[in-house]
């Protein structure tokens, strides 16, 4: 996730408009940032790597003359932050400059193209195809809105860019695929950004780009035509009623909701993650003679996930081990044929770190998984996969969850088929659900805000619950417990379901609450008899499991159905009504979701 923004303006400079966009977009990426603006014929670029304020105090901003620019804010995806890979990226000749926010899927082959057509790129970013492919559009005669139409239809994957060019300065560009872009119609200006955030200081009166569509913006009009048919279409104008609080958070009332919220995208961005990468860890994970899982907090419940997917699909034991533990429990035993996956979305948590400092030097090999390119774990590890989750503000992980687990899928799905011990069948309908998960929890969101935030009222007055699953919902459990928890500080159990009768059931007793997952897959069985254990006991049962599963249904006093999918998929899917549990429950008890007490995003202390 990055963020984009632009602004044409009648009369003066706009580069005062643009930095104080730029610093409402920030909570968008921030490892870096660049302005670019066009003055007397030619375009000025500023960028650098680092936050806003550093870029600021080095190359000063506020110092860029022109009527006309655009500037973004990066979370890198392709290419680390640098210079040389910050935004604007700009063609051969310099008088054409892309702002852009998404992933390309196809920008190795254009770029190779391009290449063969002499073109000079200069980073190592997707974006820098685009300039170069509008350039070849100008070149053969076309004006730049067509040009950036030409070159849009060849794109495939995220996208919303703002262009402009020298031989036009007269307009901003814009063409928006799946990533958000917003125009925003201001007294004698108008302006463009990745959300309204950056628009509302100016501007109530927005325009939501929709997909597919592409907009000529003025100083005093806006134009929209649809990339594939160039026919012109109409949007409405929409007066936003936003505090610039509720704008910077999307009109969410907390990041955490709006993370929540964002998942369906979010997860869309993980199935484009670059093949080459993914075949990378692949290979490595099949090479390893033990393969050990390590993370903490939610991101050690991913590997858990993890490691049902690895099993099941791919045939592959892993042992999935808390960071903290690592050394001492398995240290001594580890060695060259040892390969370890390091899950941390924020590649900084001490005790992964340590974990695989020490690893390394028993040389085994590290990989990762990880959320922000340039953290520690991606400059340590042998090879890593990013999760294009973008920032995540609230302290509780909620969409980099589901990212990782996304990415852990499309680890097990290339294992299975390199290693061909499941049937051609199987893989080919694991992928197919892979592909349906992000619209499943965009149903799973409808679904379940409404009863989920009226149960909250209910679990906010507990003094202590249980979650429990089995399988690969034992996971779910664990994450469920873990988000409840930390936001509402109320003491929660989880156990595998299957074990709770080994102890834990002796803390049941009348209206005790119980809350099961109850997907319906090969565990469902014995997991009515769990269900039936604790009802035994007085407990009041909450279920979250299968659309139309009436038997669970009837045995529980709370039970909200979900679509179905694939087993291994379900933690995606059945973790989000907890997700929200979470939020709403921590409203009830009257806390912050975004900020709980003595915890932090990156725990970087042992
Ligand atoms: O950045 P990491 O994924 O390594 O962070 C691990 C944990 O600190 C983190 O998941 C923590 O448990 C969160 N508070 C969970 O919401």
């Amino acid at each position: 996730m990055c963020g984009i923004t632009g602004c044409i303006i009648g009369q003066g400079n706009v580069a005062k408009i643009l930095f104080n966009s730029l610093k409402r977009l920030e909570y968008r990426g921030y490892d870096s940032a660049g302005v670019s603006t066009i003055y007397q014929g030619k375009l000025i670029v500023k960028k650098d790597a680092g936050k806003i304020d550093e870029i600021h105090s080095r190359l000063d901003l506020l110092d860029l003359p022109g009527n006309i620019g655009i500037a973004h804010t990066r979370w890198a995806t392709h290419g680390a932050p640098s210079q040389v890979n910050a935004h604007p990226h700009t063609d051969c000749t310099g008088s054409i400059a892309v702002v852009h926010n998404g992933v390309l899927e196809n920008f190795m082959e254009l770029k190779q193209e391009l290449e063969a057509r002499k073109h000079v790129f200069r980073s190592k970013t997707d974006t820098e195809v685009i300039p170069h492919l509008i350039e070849e559009y100008v070149k053969m005669g076309r004006g730049l809105a067509e040009a950036v139409l030409e070159a849009c239809r060849k794109l495939r994957g995220s996208y919303a860019i703002a262009v402009i060019f020298t031989g036009e300065p007269d307009k901003i560009v814009l063409a928006r695929n799946e990533s958000p872009l917003v125009i925003g119609l201001a007294k004698g200006m108008n302006l463009t950004a990745s959300d309204a955030a950056a628009l509302i200081e100016h501007t109530n009166k927005v325009v939501f780009l929709e997909n597919g569509d592409m907009a000529i913006v003025t100083s005093n009009g806006f134009k929209i035509i649809r990339i594939d048919t160039g026919v012109p279409v109409e949007r409405k104008i929409t007066e936003l009623s936003w505090t610039l609080e509720m704008a910077t958070k999307g009109g969410y009332p907390h990041y955490m909701l709006k993370e929540i919220f964002d998942q369906p995208n979010v997860l869309r961005e993980a199935l484009r993650i670059q093949e080459r990468y993914l075949d990378l860890l692949t290979e490595f994970l099949d090479r390893g003679r033990e393969v050990f899982l390590i993370a903490s907090g939610t991101s050690y419940n991913a590997c858990l996930v993890g490691s049902y997917m690895f099993s099941k699909l791919a045939r592959l034991s892993t042992y999935p081990v808390i960071a903290s533990e690592f050394i001492e429990n398995y240290g001594s035993s580890i060695g060259v044929d040892t390969v370890i996956l390091a899950v941390s979305q924020s590649g900084e948590t001490a005790d992964v770190l340590t974990s695989i400092d020490y690893a390394r030097y028993r040389a085994a090999t590290i990989i990762g998984i990880t959320n922000v390119l340039g953290s520690t774990l991606t400059r340590i590890a042998r090879a890593y996969v990013l999760q294009n989750a973008g920032p995540e503000i609230g302290v509780a992980a909620t969409k980099t969850f589901t990212s990782q687990l996304m990415v852990l899928a499309l680890l097990a799905l290339r294992l299975a088929r390199k290693r061909g011990k499941v049937s051609q069948y199987e893989v080919d309908e694991f992928q197919d659900e892979l592909r349906r998960i992000p619209e499943l929890v965009e149903k799973t969101l409808k679904i379940s805000n409404d009863p989920v935030k009226n149960l909250a009222r209910e679990v906010a007055r507990f003094s202590s619950m249980f979650f429990l699953g089995r399988g690969i919902s034992n996971a779910t459990a664990l994450e469920a417990r873990l988000k409840i928890m930390e936001l509402s500080y109320i003491p929660c159990i989880a156990y595998p379901a299957g074990e709770s009768k080994h102890g834990p059931i002796s803390v049941v007793e009348d209206g005790y609450p119980v809350f099961f997952i109850a997907p319906n897959d090969d565990a469902r069985k014995h997991l009515i008899g769990n269900i039936m254990e604790m009802k035994a006991r007085g407990a009041k049962i909450f279920c979250v499991g299968a659309e139309g599963d009436e038997e669970i249904k009837q045995l529980s006093d709370w039970y909200l159905g979900l679509p179905s999918t694939h087993p291994l998929l379900s933690p995606i899917v059945y973790v989000v009504p907890f997700q929200l549990l979470a939020y709403y429950a921590a409203i009830e008890r009257g806390y912050d979701p975004d900020k709980p007490r003595n915890l932090a995003k990156s725990v970087t202390v042992l």
